[in-house]
């Protein structure tokens, strides 16, 4: 991973609407009566400027290397709520609390078992995040009212730097709006939340692209919850019988049951508004795949975007499809990377259909086809779809 040595110094960009703005009675992004007005000195360095609007109550969006994550104080239960308020997400849905130093765990929970330490020296900081029981220090709502709370020490050095000069935890979701693709830039960021937060820290693109991988320590044996940044094939070096995620023929009661653990996880999830099909097919059966689907609704007079790595770009170009490309095809870490913005970039292009194929769940390819799998709404296409006679489907 990159160890972000060369990142220039954040910008703090203010959100335009006037931070106090309202939506019926409740105050989205900051209490109404808050004192001190963190934003009056210019001069002050960005970071300090964040942390101040963060101390006051208000929500402040911050680079990690993940995705974006939207901050507010963990240990502020008003201030965790305008989180909810501001994403338009359901309560029942835990957040993740950062830390900036290992120490910090043990504020944030308790009962702390010896492989969270091993866990936190080997993979921290980075984009692993650890469910743990939860320490009354850390208010219900951050966790859903539930018993846990998932840890997090991230990587980015304006994370950490910002976690520092607050001097609390932060409870950070993703920077969007709920059921909406994670954002990997400042600008993601407020496209999804101008008016409804104070302000965002813009430390430049997200090295992971990708959420962090959840791991529920509460159960056992440990059970990855959310594939991500940090492989499943790893975390089974400490962990050997750490269970994986979503199995490919999940039963119905196994999927209720990983819903109801780890409520964020639904089937549909960091989508685009443009119907995607996703054909479970990877290296030249999927690049079939597309070029047969794409055929095809062109045929039937539908404006076709397609997402798929940079050898298979110019024959799709060819045809007049509407490509993102998401780097060379042997690049996984580049292709996880780039996967997010390249969604957001295409659903903006107004087509009537996205098509992509999947990748060999394996290694951070797991969290690649997962979150494919998800923006698809939940289910891949078999690939003889692509040539079958039934006309595409599109979202009416
Ligand atoms: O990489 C990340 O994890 C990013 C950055 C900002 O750190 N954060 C992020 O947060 O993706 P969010 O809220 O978008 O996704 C958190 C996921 C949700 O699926 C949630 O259900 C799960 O983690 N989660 C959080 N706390 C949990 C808990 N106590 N038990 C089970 N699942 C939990
Ligand atoms: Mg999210």
């Amino acid at each position: 991973m990159s160890d972000h040595t060369t990142d220039p110094i954040p910008r703090l960009l203010i959100s335009s609407t006037d931070a106090s703005v309202e939506l019926g009675a409740t105050s989205l992004a900051g209490p109404a009566d808050a004192e001190a007005d963190p934003l009056a000195d210019p001069l002050a360095d960005p970071i300090a400027r964040a942390a101040a609007l963060l101390r006051a109550g208000w929500l402040v969006a911050f680079p990690t290397e993940t995705v974006y994550g939207l901050g507010a104080v963990a240990t502020d239960p008003a201030a965790v709520a305008r989180i909810f308020a501001a994403k338009q997400r359901p309560l029942s849905d835990p957040l993740i609390v950062h830390i900036a130093d290992l120490d910090a765990m043990r504020l944030v929970a308790r009962d702390i078992p010896p492989v969270a330490w091993e866990l936190a020296e080997r993979f921290w900081p980075g984009p692993l995040t650890l469910v743990l029981p939860r320490s009354s220090r850390i208010p219900p709502i951050v966790a859903a009212g539930g018993d846990t709370v998932g840890v997090r020490l991230p990587a980015h050095p304006v994370a950490r730097a910002l976690i520092r000069a607050v001097g609390a935890p932060l409870a950070a979701p993703s920077a969007n709006r709920f059921m909406h693709t994670s954002p990997t830039t400042a600008a993601h960021v407020l496209a999804d939340l101008d008016g409804r937060i104070a302000a965002v820290l813009d430390g430049g693109p997200c090295a992971v692209g990708v959420e962090s991988s959840v791991l529920d320590l509460t159960h056992q044996p440990a059970r990855l919850l959310r594939p991500g940044g940090v492989t499943l094939e790893q975390l089974r070096e400490l962990l050997p019988d750490a269970q994986g995620a979503a199995p490919r023929q999940a039963e119905p009661s196994a999927v209720r049951e990983m819903v109801a653990r780890a409520p964020g996880q639904m089937p549909r999830h960091y989508a685009p508004s443009t119907r995607l099909v996703v054909y479970d097919a990877t290296g030249a059966a999927g690049r079939a795949a597309v070029l047969a689907g794409a055929r095809r609704a062109l045929g039937a007079g539908l404006r076709v975007g397609a997402l798929v790595p940079d050898d298979e770009a110019a024959a799709l170009t060819a045809l007049g499809v509407v490509v993102e490309r998401l780097g060379p095809s042997d690049a996984l870490a580049e292709l996880t990377r780039r996967l997010y913005a390249a969604l957001r970039a295409l659903d903006a292009h107004g087509c009537d259909l996205l098509l992509a194929h999947s990748f060999t769940p394996e290694g951070l390819g797991l969290a690649l086809w997962d979150r494919l799998r998800r923006a698809a709404g939940g289910d891949l296409t078999p690939p003889e779809d692509a040539e079958s006679e039934a006309e595409p489907e599109v979202a009416p």
